[in-house]
């Protein structure tokens, strides 16, 4: 299984890192074998969309912009598990998630190029209620854009990031049990 999680926090080592690679460390021990690659969305330039459809013309079917996407659009390909880990900015993802995001218009969809990979969904916020903390607008967004290009939606996690000061994520047992729970099921 190849897993690719793609960070969209400005932070490496924030909170949304955080949850990351608790969700990996408990993904690995579910399947020892998994090949897991990260991308640090915020270390990379990738450029937003032009919207000049070259990826769609018959003879391409590959985006014309020349940045770190080129190398990117093979390991999404290659991947069966596409994990976007974001915080919520705005009540949005971040607007590194968002262009990355809007790049994947370049992959060839309508023919299935994302249909089968799973798509997890982790994300961190300031808000107490994972509803009022603009989680669940990019919960809907994800799962529309999994409908569309028929990839399996079939996790996601939040976790509110100002309830426990004197207990980081990291150590959280509520956060780690929550954690340990959803990856047994990916
Ligand atoms: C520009 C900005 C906008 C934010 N907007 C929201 C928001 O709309 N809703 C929310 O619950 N938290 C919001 N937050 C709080 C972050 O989502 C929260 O602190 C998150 O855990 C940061 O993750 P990180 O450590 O990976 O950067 C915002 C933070 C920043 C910097």
């Amino acid at each position: 299984m190849k897993i690719l999680a793609v960070l969209g926090s400005p932070h490496k080592d924030g909170n949304t890192a955080t949850i990351l690679s608790l969700y990996l460390a408990e993904a690995i021990r579910k399947y020892p074998d998994a090949e897991i690659e990260n991308i640090f969305l915020q270390s990379l330039n990738i450029k937003g969309c032009q919207a000049c459809f070259y990826c769609k013309k018959a003879d391409t079917k590959t985006c014309i912009i020349n940045d770190d996407m080129t190398e990117i659009y093979p390991k999404i390909y290659d991947a069966d598990v596409l994990i976007f880990a974001t915080p919520i900015y705005w009540w949005n993802m971040t607007s590194q998630m968002k262009t990355f995001i809007d790049r994947l218009y370049a992959l060839d969809f309508r023919a299935g190029a994302l249909k089968d990979k799973k798509l997890v969904y982790l994300t961190t916020y300031g808000a107490p209620e994972y509803n009022s903390s603009g989680a669940y607008f990019v919960e809907q967004s994800l799962a529309s854009m999994a409908k569309f290009t028929g990839m399996k939606f079939n996790q996601r996690y939040g976790v509110c990031s100002d309830v426990t000061p004197e207990n980081p994520l990291s150590s959280n047992e509520k956060v780690l049990a929550d954690i340990k729970e959803i990856a047994l099921t990916l």
